[in-house]
């Protein structure tokens, strides 16, 4: 993978795709699905995720204070809705799901080298995380693949249904107010 500006982040999680999150806490590696984020802020980048207590990886984020964000690619779907059926208490992901990971450079939790991207985050803020389970994360690296501009992400509409990206809509020559933010 290549490294590109953390200022590109929102490219990736502004579309809503379903993510992966990967963590390494006192038991090792891990992984889970994640729907429910959103881009919070541009400099620095920060991205609020729904992660609960019911997920083991919770415990993992609490405690080391960091995690890795992967954007899946459309064919793994399958992989996708298999990581967010089992936990980690119970079974090693990567070794079943035959999931690919590399290091990551400033945070333990492993890249995962299939995906479109992968975001290496510091927790920046757990305020929140009591009442809704929210956790502000910090891009602190972003890791992209070749042609990932172009590559479908997959959208979780419940129940285990994805919507694929579609056609490009192009109306760039409108965002007037925008231009320090196009072309990173
Ligand atoms: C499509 C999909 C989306 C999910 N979205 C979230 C989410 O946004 N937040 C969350 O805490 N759990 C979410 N989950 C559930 C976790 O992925 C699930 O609890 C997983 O088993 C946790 O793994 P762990 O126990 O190894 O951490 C989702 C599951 C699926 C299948």
């Amino acid at each position: 993978m290549q490294e590109i500006d953390v200022a590109n982040a929102f490219r990736l999680i502004e579309p809503g795709p379903v993510l992966l999150v990967t963590t390494c806490g006192t038991d090792g590696p891990n992984v889970m699905t994640m729907g429910f984020h959103m881009m919070v802020q541009h400099a620095p980048p920060l991205i609020g995720c729904v992660i609960g207590p019911w997920d083991h990886s919770y415990r993992a984020l609490r405690e080391t204070g960091e995690c890795v964000l992967s954007v899946p690619r459309a064919s793994m779907s399958a992989t996708v809705t298999d990581i967010g059926n089992s936990s980690g208490v119970d079974i090693d992901k990567f070794c079943t799901f035959e999931i690919e990971a590399q290091p990551g450079i400033t945070v333990k939790a492993p890249l995962l080298r299939d995906c479109i991207a992968n975001l290496e985050c510091r927790l920046a803020d757990a305020t929140l995380s009591n009442s809704y389970s929210l956790h502000i994360l910090e891009v602190e690296r972003l890791w992209v693949a070749p042609g990932w501009r172009e590559a479908p992400m997959l959208h979780h509409i419940g129940d285990g249904y994805f919507r694929k990206d579609g056609d490009l809509i192009d109306e760039s020559r409108r965002m007037t107010r925008w231009h320090h933010l196009a072309g990173l």
